[in-house]
């Protein structure tokens, strides 16, 4: 396999962008990206995307896309994991060119999830119907009860998940292309509205529109084409039970795990070698498991790490500085592009005041739906 970079990165702000159009989102992110990116064709393009056909009932996003790209005869192809689209779309490109198949491929995500559908009955889908969702169970619902079993397992409390959301919100108000850019203090977190006991609106990642898109290439052109490749040491993806029932533990999101390990494996390097990541917070409880299951803290102790400041800005392990789905917002298929922005940007030493010092290594993770798929990839500075 050859070694792969990224070289030109674009993303829409994320939001209630009522004056955009699903088209008009990845439009804009992908010319961003080839606009970093200096060039102007492409081998083939990825779009990540969860729901367009029942967001704004437009599926085959695949032509739609290159063609209002001003690319049409270009492969372009949908791919869908849920909430992890973006993160398998990265996947397929990253593999399209390690495998010699392609040498300019953009990886892309994109949703409009405000225009006019019931999110919540279109989230859903995600879960399992037979088991989960046809018994009334939500989204919100379902990370509950993971923050329950958390809570019973680990002794974990609401002070620990509104820490997450703290942190998150302080994080994104310095990110311009952040949905909410106010911080929030724990006593605001605890007083939010309750939406699924225990989790409360400022524990969970909001309805959002958005697009983000990234351009690779084989390390060698990059190393020509760019002034500051970043590239993508490992790539690791796993899938679980779709149950919460069925998961040994529904605290442990093994999915994350597995998908951790294989990255780590692929890039020959472990948690401790590790700068910046930005993870799946969609609820807050979801980037405490997460934590965890990267090993960058130990199994029930995600909490505790998080109040005591080891994953904001400036401690041990800084997470999700871009603010997080918590408050940069979560455009379902976009997500997993937009945090690998993110770290494309540390790497760069481009985050301006969100910027972690001498940052070379950074990590991504993605999931769908509850955990039963996720995606990790891992990044260096050349
Ligand atoms: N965080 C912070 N503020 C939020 C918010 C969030 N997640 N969601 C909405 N708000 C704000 C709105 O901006 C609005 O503020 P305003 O009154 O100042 O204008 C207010 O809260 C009410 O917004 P509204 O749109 O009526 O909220 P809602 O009750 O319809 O939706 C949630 C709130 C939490 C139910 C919704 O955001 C949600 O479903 N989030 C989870 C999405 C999800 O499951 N994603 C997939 C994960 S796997």
């Amino acid at each position: 396999m050859r070694d792969v970079a990224i070289i030109g990165a674009g993303m829409t702000p994320f939001g209630e962008l009522w004056g955009s159009s699903l088209r008009d989102l990845f439009v804009d992110a992908a010319l961003e990206a080839l606009r970093d990116a200096g060039i102007d064709h492409l081998d083939a393009i990825y779009v990540g995307n969860m729901s367009g056909g029942q967001f704004v009932g437009q599926e085959h996003l695949g032509p739609l896309m290159a063609d209002h790209l001003g690319m049409a005869g270009v492969p372009s192809t949908r791919v869908e994991s849920a909430c992890a689209s973006g993160g398998a779309a990265l996947r397929a490109a990253f593999f399209e060119v390690a495998s010699g198949a392609s040498d300019f491929v953009l990886a892309s995500g994109v949703e409009k999830m405000n225009d006019g559908a019931d999110v919540t009955a279109v989230l859903a889908t995600a879960a399992d119907q037979e088991n989960e969702v046809y018994h009334g169970v939500t989204f919100p619902g379902l990370y509950a009860l993971i923050a329950r079993a958390h809570m019973q397992t680990h002794g974990t409390t609401l002070e620990d998940l509104a820490a997450v959301a703290v942190k998150n919100h302080a994080h994104g108000a310095l990110n311009p292309k952040a949905q909410f850019r106010q911080k929030v203090t724990t006593e605001q977190v605890m007083a939010s509205s309750m939406v699924a006991d225990p989790l409360r609106l400022l524990h969970c990642s909001p309805v959002s529109d958005g697009a983000a898109a990234v351009v690779l290439c084989p390390l060698d052109r990059a190393k020509e084409l760019s002034k500051h490749p970043v590239k993508i040491r490992g790539s690791g993806m796993a899938s679980s039970a779709m149950a919460l029932a069925d998961r040994r533990d529904p605290a442990h999101l093994d999915a994350v795990n597995l998908a951790g390990n294989r990255a780590y494996q692929m890039a020959r390097l472990g948690p401790r070698d590790i700068h910046v990541a930005e993870v799946h917070d969609c609820f807050a409880i979801a980037e405490l498991c997460v934590i965890e299951a990267l090993c960058f803290t130990e199994r029930g102790s995600a909490g505790a790490a998080t109040r005591a400041g080891e994953t904001a800005l400036g401690g041990r392990i800084p997470i999700n500085t871009s603010g997080g789905l918590k408050s940069k917002g979560h455009p379902v298929g976009a997500t997993g592009v937009a945090q690998v922005i993110e770290i494309v940007e540390q790497l760069r030493g481009e985050a301006g005041e969100r910027q972690v010092r001498n940052a070379a290594i950074g990590l991504t993770q993605n999931m769908g739906g509850s955990g039963a798929s996720s995606v990790v990839h891992i990044f260096e500075r050349v």
